[in-house]
Formats: structure tokens, C-alpha cells, sequence
């Protein structure tokens, strides 16, 4: 994983040469008018309001940006792109499932933007309103977004392959009364009902809650709308023409809320502000992505998740270019289907998942090399290390052998990217991201928080603030404050800890190694092992289980799980179904279990903690080290053994 010195590539000059920033000065720049440099973000913004002041500390951890300031983010990534005369570019290019497809201009989108704000707005939703949004990648997922910003109240995008028990869970947790879903959509072709999903959830909350269903699939799924349920069309329709003035919101006041995974079985909302969040994203799409506005743009993450979120819907409309919403997967229905959109579409800049490149490779260079690849001027990729052979792969048989690849570090909580190259100044190093961003004080430290020296692992912190931040979590200040700043901070520093391993090189370049707490990342998603075991453990019949992330010899984590019995139940085919079924009902089909193997035991410590790190190696078929501390070290030869006849 870790590069090796020589292995180092520099943007073509062709590339330099248009590139939106291109001045190595401007990381010097940022030191030394830090945090004003920030400015130069916001002014990618309109404002409604001039902020006062770029940075307030006064209540560190809960930083402000920009405060004083006010504006609105669907004027940021509508209005004023057409008032610069720009209406009938297109805003959005929708590739469904079927192969249909949808374009919205600019004006399209803020009409129907506008006409969907009318209808929320006549159901109810006043400023603050939390509007949860279950939908799959079809445009009404960011039109719905987006109405949600311009009436100043925060959305809560739940990803579509949750389960109705997550859906509930986040809706509970941020008492959210409305709901954008839909009837169903297309899994590799076959209807797949979502609305009986959100009905099952609505029917668990003990409050009642307006919902708004989209008709995504026609006849192919009939569904029926009960009282306080409204249908998408109808109410669009109704409401043809009507605009609504964009709230303008104070730069510190919520955008939108993103529950993600932590080491406990409760999901985490983490709160974004609009003034911050909307600069870094402008300001890192335009600098990492080398966004323009004439580009046709394409980021694959679905819109469900924190990257769809700052790099298909905020960055790109903010700065006025095409973005590309593809609701299918790469290998449906057939394994050429990305490069036939980038072809079709003359997709200038492509940001996937490491997981999405070496499937890509596995399947070979046949699928890339029957099209026409050559729009592509610049790759990213995000969610995960890279390791070097899939970063050239990308590079050579997608980017055409000298396509700039962007690896990006970020996560859910800094809003925007933290860590990488800038592709019109930077040394590329495969299996590094790169220094931190100009401005970004990300640094890798050891336990006392004391830098550490090139070459060896330490822990990866931030130890100044940034404007895309989250400002805390939702309703739990104190968890906040506990989970991201407790661990390092000093008496007289405040310093965020991201929760990931890291080292780094004697140019200062950051190879990102993973999580060390109890988080896996499975093709991008990020899962908590503690919400999984519990869902384990509320199957009847299990006495105990522990999840780590396993590496199937893929490159590629996928969840294990280790159960043991209780005395009444035999481990057997019918127990590990319903053990799947379980995790599946509470979170989703995505959490399912690759591998879920029976120990009469699971290995603890002295003092009875379950010892995660030891199954984890004998997941990754890694040295297991001293067990000698272990309270019962028998047990880990029985696990190898079972695991190796499975
Ligand atoms: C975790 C955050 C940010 C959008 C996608 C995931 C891992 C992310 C990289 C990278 C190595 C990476 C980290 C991080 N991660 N990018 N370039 N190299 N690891 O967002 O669900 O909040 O997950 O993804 O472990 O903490 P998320």
C-alpha cells in the first residue's frame, strides 16, 4: 500500500495550462493569511448578506464561519446562473436504468425546483422543518434537495437501500415529519417496492408525517396513497409556474443533516452548516476537480451518501456545470455501461470509489478499450485507499495513460475534500492522497498528539478548523464534543480526530491506511460493526457476535461475522439465515454478511473484551501476533478451523 519513492507522476502540461489553479504559491498563500484565505471561497458565492467575519472561535469545538453572512444555496446553484444569461445549459443529464434519459437545463431545474418548494411549503414545511428524503438516483432526489435549501429547511437523505428499520431510526432520531420517497425502482431490471419500505417505517413512528411519494415506476408497480400522502406529479403539477423566493439563511444556520455510522449501535446526524459547507464544496470542486462550467461532469457515489451529496449536487451546480446522475450500477446490463455514458455524454471529469476501480480491472481493459474514453481530462477517486496498481490501472485504461488521478481523503464529517494533490500543481504518488489541501491543518500524530516522523503510523487529526465542518451532531452536543475532540486536544488546542490511521512521507505526502475504531468501509458504505452485531445478537438462538471487516482476498472489505450459540440452538443453515435476514430487516441489504462463521467462543481478554483486532487478522488470514493475553486462546484455533472448511 505504501508508495514506493520513485513512483511519481506529473499533470501533462495540457492539463496545467487550463487548470482552475495552477500556482504552487497558493499554499503559502493560505499560511500565511490563514483563516482569511477562506475568503477566497466564499467568493465563489453569492451572498444575500456580506459576512462580518471569516472565522469565530469564541466556542471552540462549535466554530462558526462566515457569520454575519446570509445566503441561500438554491439561489447559489440556480438563480444565478441563470441571471448570468446561462438558462438553457444543462444543469442535469439523468441516465436511468432502462436506458432513459432526461436533461435538465438550468431553467428546468429551477422551475421545477421552485414548483416543488411551492407544494412543501402548502403542505406545511416551515423553515427548520426536517424533510427526510428515500429515494434512489432519480433527478427528484436533488430537485427535492434543493426545495428543500431554497424554503430554508434542512433535508435528511437516507439512502435507499436502507432498511424501513434505519429509515425509522434516523426519522425517529431527528424528529422529522415529511417524507420524500417513492413507489419503487428498477433492480437490475426487476420493479423493487420502496414505498412498502417507508410505510413500514411510517407505521413504527409515533407521530404522523406528510409524505410525498414519487410514481418512479409507472405500471410496472402499482401503488395506493393513503391520507397525508401526496403524489409527486400531482403536486408539481399543481403548482406550475409558481416561484418561491430563496430564504436567505444565515451562513452558520443547517443545510442538511447526514446520519452516518460510529462505534455505537446509534447512527450519528451530523449537521452541516450552508455558508462553510457551500464554499468548501464550490471551492474543492473547482480546485480538485478543476470543475468549469462548460464541463460535463460525472461523480458515480450515490446522492445517498456525503459525496453525492458535495460533488453531484452542491459543487457542481454551484459552480454552474453539467453533472451526470446515473441511477444504475456499472455492471447493468452490461460491464460497459459506464464507458458508453462517458462516451455518449463527452464526460470531461469522472470521480468514483477505489472498490468501483478494481472491479473495473478485474473484468479487464476490453470493456474501457471499445469506447471513446478521450473526453476525460482529469479522474478521482474517494471513500477508501487506492492501492497503486488499481491507481495506474485507472490512469492507463480509462484516463488514456495521462489523465491527472485525484485521491481524494475526506469524510462525511468535513464536508468537502481535506487531502489531496492538486491536479494543476502536485507530484502524484500512487497510494497517497497527497499533502492537505491549502489551508487544511491535517497532520499525523501519536498518541500524545506529538507529530510523527516520515515512515512510521500514527493517527490521523486536524488541528485547525476548516469551513465545510460539521458544527456538531444532531441533538448531542456532548457526543460531539466526546467522540471528535476528547482525544487529542490540549488545554490550549483544539484538535479533531478522524478516527483513521494513517503515515506519512518526508514530503509530507498522507497515505490514509483505514479506520482504528469499530467502523468498516464496504464498497464505500460506511458501517458501524456495533449496529450489525446488535442486529446479530436480536436473532434468537445467539448468545454473542463480534463483526469486523474481512478481506476476501479481493482488496475488497466485506463483513464477517463471528456468533456464537446459546446452549438451546445448534449453529446451522438455518440459523445463519436468519442471522443475514436479521441484518438485512435493520439495516440493509447492503450490511449483509459475506461470511458469518460459529465459534463456541468468541476470543476475549482477561477482563471479558471481546478481542475484534484478533478476529480481524484471522479474517485477513494475517499473523495473529501474541494471544497470550487472551482468557481462553484455545478458541482461536477452533475459528481458523471452521472458517477453513466453510
Ligand atoms: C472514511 C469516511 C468522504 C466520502 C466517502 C466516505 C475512508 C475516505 C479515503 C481515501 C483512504 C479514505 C476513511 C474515512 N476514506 N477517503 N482517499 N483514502 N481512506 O465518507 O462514509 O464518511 O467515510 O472513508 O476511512 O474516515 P464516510
Amino acid at each position: 500500500m505504501t508508495p514506493s519513492p520513485d513512483d511519481r507522476y506529473e499533470p501533462p502540461s495540457s492539463f496545467v495550462d487550463q487548470a482552475n489553479v495552477s500556482d504552487p504559491g497558493i499554499y503559502e498563500e493560505f499560511e500565511r493569511s490563514w483563516p482569511d484565505c477562506w475568503e477566497r471561497a466564499a467568493d465563489l458565492l453569492d451572498w444575500h448578506e456580506e459576512y462580518d467575519r471569516v472565522l469565530d472561535e469564541g466556542d471552540a469545538p462549535f466554530y462558526e464561519w462566515f457569520s454575519g453572512g446570509k445566503l441561500n444555496a438554491s439561489y447559489n446553484c440556480l438563480d444565478r446562473h441563470i441571471e448570468a444569461g446561462r438558462k438553457t445549459h444543462a444543469a442535469l443529464k439523468w441516465e436511468g436504468k432502462r436506458r432513459e434519459t432526461r436533461t435538465y437545463t438550468y431553467q428546468d431545474l429551477y422551475g421545477e425546483v421552485n414548483e416543488f418548494a411551492a407544494a412543501l411549503r402548502e403542505l406545511g414545511v416551515g423553515t427548520d422543518d426536517i424533510v427526510t428524503i428515500y429515494l434512489p438516483m432519480v433527478p427528484e432526489l436533488p430537485i427535492a434537495m434543493l426545495a428543500c435549501a431554497r424554503i430554508g429547511a434542512p433535508h435528511s437523505v437516507v439512502f435507499a437501500g436502507f432498511s424501513a428499520d434505519a429509515l425509522a431510526t434516523r426519522m425517529d432520531a431527528s424528529d422529522s415529519e415529511y417524507l420524500v420517497t417513492c413507489d419503487g425502482y428498477y433492480r437490475r431490471g426487476n420493479a423493487f417496492n420502496q414505498k412498502s419500505k417507508a410505510d413500514n417505517a411510517l407505521m413504527t413512528l409515533d407521530r404522523s408525517v406528510t409524505t410525498v411519494v414519487v410514481d418512479r415506476l409507472g405500471e410496472d408497480l402499482d401503488h395506493s396513497l393513503d391520507t397525508d400522502q401526496y403524489d409527486y406529479g400531482d403536486l408539481v403539477l399543481a403548482h406550475a409556474g409558481a416561484t418561491v423566493s430563496p430564504v436567505a439563511r444565515d451562513a452558520e444556520d443547517m443545510l442538511f443533516l447526514m446520519y452516518t455510522s460510529g462505534t455505537t449501535g446509534q447512527p450519528k446526524g451530523v449537521t452541516h452548516s450552508t455558508g462553510g459547507y457551500l464554499a468548501q464544496a464550490a471551492w474543492t470542486a473547482r480546485a480538485v476537480l478543476d470543475i468549469k462550467p462548460e464541463d460535463t461532469y460525472w461523480c458515480s457515489a450515490d446522492i445517498g451518501w456525503i459525496t453525492g451529496h458535495s460533488y453531484t449536487v452542491y459543487g457542481p451546480l454551484a459552480l454552474g456545470t453539467t453533472t451526470v446522475i446515473y441511477e444504475g450500477t456499472p455492471d447493468y446490463p452490461d460491464r460497459s455501461r459506464l464507458w458508453e455514458i462517458v462516451e455518449r455524454n463527452a464526460v470531461d471529469v469522472l470521480y468514483t470509489a477505489p472498490t468501483a476501480v478494481r472491479a473495473f480491472m478485474k473484468w479487464g481493459e476490453e470493456y474501457p478499450a471499445g469506447h471513446d474514453l478521450s473526453s476525460l481530462r482529469l479522474l478521482g477517486t474517494v471513500g477508501e485507499p487506492i492501492n497503486p496498481r488499481a491507481w495506474k490501472w485507472f490512469r492507463e485504461h480509462i484516463g488514456g495513460g495521462d489523465c491527472p488521478v485525484v485521491d481524494t481523503w475526506w469524510q462525511t464529517e468535513t464536508g468537502g475534500m481535506m487531502i489531496t494533490t492538486l491536479p494543476g500543481i502536485g507530484t502524484m504518488k500512487p497510494g497517497s492522497a497527497g499533502p492537505p489541501l491549502p489551508g487544511i491543518g491535517a497532520r499525523v500524530v501519536d498518541e500524545d498528539g506529538a507529530e510523527i516522523d516520515p515512515g512510521e503510523t500514527g493517527y490521523l487529526v486536524v488541528d485547525r478548523p476548516w469551513p465545510g465542518m460539521f458544527r456538531t451532531l444532531y441533538g448531542d452536543d456532548e457526543r460531539y464534543r466526546s467522540e471528535y475532540w476528547d482525544a487529542f486536544s490540549t488545554d490550549d488546542e483544539w484538535v479533531y480526530f478522524s478516527g483513521d490511521g494513517a503515515t506519512v512521507d518526508s514530503e509530507g505526502y498522507i497515505t490514509v491506511l483505514g479506520r482504528i475504531d469499530d467502523v468498516i468501509n464496504v464498497s464505500g458504505h460506511r458501517l458501524g460493526t456495533m449496529e450489525i452485531e446488535s442486529a446479530i445478537v436480536g436473532v434468537e438462538g445467539v448468545a454473542e457476535a463480534a463483526v469486523v471487516g474481512g478481506d476476501g482476498g479481493t482488496n475488497d472489505t466485506a463483513v464477517y461475522a463471528y456468533v456464537s450459540t446459546d446452549h438451546h440452538h445448534d449453529p446451522n443453515e438455518e440459523l445463519r439465515e436468519r442471522i443475514t435476514a436479521n441484518v438485512e430487516r435493520a439495516i440493509g441489504p447492503f450490511a449483509r454478511p459475506e461470511q458469518v462463521v460459529f465459534t463456541p467462543e468468541l476470543p476475549k481478554t482477561r477482563s471479558g473484551k471481546i478481542m475484534r483486532r484478533l478476529l480481524e487478522n484471522i479474517a485477513n488470514h494475517e499473523p495473529l501476533g501474541d494471544t497470550s493475553t487472551l482468557r481462553n486462546p484455545e478458541v482461536v484455533g477452533e475459528i481458523e478451523a471452521t472458517e477453513r472448511d466453510q
